[in-house]
């Protein structure tokens, strides 16, 4: 699709901030871009600096990247070594398997269980030769979690010489209180690795920018393995200026917590069979892929642009992105009309 959206398609297909971009990171690049025709500095230095302050973690726990696919390219084409294997979930984000098709890794797929990733399907799995696990807390597409005594039950399980890679691209949006601390287990887990975008809920998926955090020993291959100057300085500015952003990350929060629940609640009445979510889009499937593709069709038709679950794992489904509230009704219209059609 052409890059500028058309006023009024409602672009509800990759999980992006419908409020736009983080304001005080848009005043940031405003004001600072000025120095485009300088390179940014090595591996974000001053970035970092100022992720520690935020975050209270040393800045060489921290890793700056060109959105969190350069750090899953880094990890799956560089970590694991022939005969060893990549463990990720049956149904989840697209780009672990892809990464691991293009870079011939041996992968492994845990079973779902309802819907949510299974530690125990992930333990079976894993063995010796395991060098790689990713989760993504909450997982793309099913917005499900991996609670924290979980994911504690997954660290103390498997080898201290696989990795675990916990892909938090969402967890701004979360608010089960059992969703895990990842920052303090890093503490206990040095094999455990965390990742954030601002992709997501700070609103700057076009301009690519991501970090980890993790043992320094990670951080310094995370840093070997990386390409130079891949964060734009520009990225770095608004990146600075989006993570002081509370302002703008409540109310997107709060937006979507309420847009979501009245969608999850309309489309169960009417019989939709929907995943509640922690995240900002929801899981829809059905028991046919014929059914499905109706319903996305019909939302194709409305100019709802929605992302079928295929290349994810599941030809049944389709995920939904929470729109803003003032195109809810517009979205649970189309979806009842389906209804009323097949009825
Ligand atoms: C779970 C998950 N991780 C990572 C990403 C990609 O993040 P980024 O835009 O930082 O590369 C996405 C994007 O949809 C995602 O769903």
């Amino acid at each position: 699709m052409d890059q500028k959206v058309v006023e009024d398609i409602i672009k509800l297909s990759q999980n992006e901030n419908n409020f736009g971009p983080s304001p005080m990171a848009l005043k940031a690049v405003m004001e600072n871009c000025d120095q485009m025709n300088r390179y940014p500095e090595p591996h974000s230095k001053t970035l970092k600096e100022e992720f520690s302050d935020h975050l209270g973690v040393l800045s060489e726990n921290i890793f700056v990247c060109a959105g969190l696919v350069e750090s899953l390219d880094i990890m799956i084409r560089n970590f694991i070594a022939k005969g060893e294997n990549l463990i990720i979930p049956e149904i989840t984000f697209v780009a672990y398997k892809l990464l691991a098709k293009v870079f011939d890794v041996e992968t492994r797929f845990s079973e779902m269980k309802d819907y949510g990733i299974d530690i125990d399907s992930i333990i079976e799995n894993c063995d010796e030769k395991t060098k790689l696990i990713i989760i993504a807390n909450p997982n793309n597409p099913t917005g499900t979690i991996v609670p924290e005594t979980d994911l504690i039950r997954l660290m103390e399980t498997v080898p201290k010489s696989t990795y675990v890679v916990a892909d938090e691209a969402y967890c701004e949006y979360v608010n089960r209180v059992d969703f895990p601390n990842t920052m303090k287990l890093l503490q206990r887990y040095p094999n455990l690795i965390m990742l954030r975008t601002f992709s997501k809920i700070y609103g700057l998926a076009g301009l690519r920018i991501g970090f980890a955090v993790a043992h320094e020993d990670i951080i310094e291959k995370l840093e070997y393995f990386q390409a130079p100057f891949t964060v734009s300085q520009v990225a770095s500015i608004a990146a600075a200026a989006a993570i002081k952003d509370h302002k703008f990350i409540e109310k997107s929060f709060k937006n979507n917590l309420e847009a979501k629940s009245v969608l999850e609640r309309e489309l169960s009445h009417m019989g939709y069979k929907v995943v509640p979510s922690q995240s900002n889009f929801i899981y829809i499937h059905f028991k046919t892929q014929e059914e499905r593709d109706g319903v996305c069709n019909l939302l194709s038709d409305k100019n709802v642009l929605v992302r079928k679950t295929d290349h994810f794992g599941d030809d049944k489904a389709f995920r939904i992105t929470v729109p803003r509230p003032q195109n809810c009704q517009k979205v649970i219209a189309a979806l009842s009309h389906y209804q009323s059609v097949q009825s």
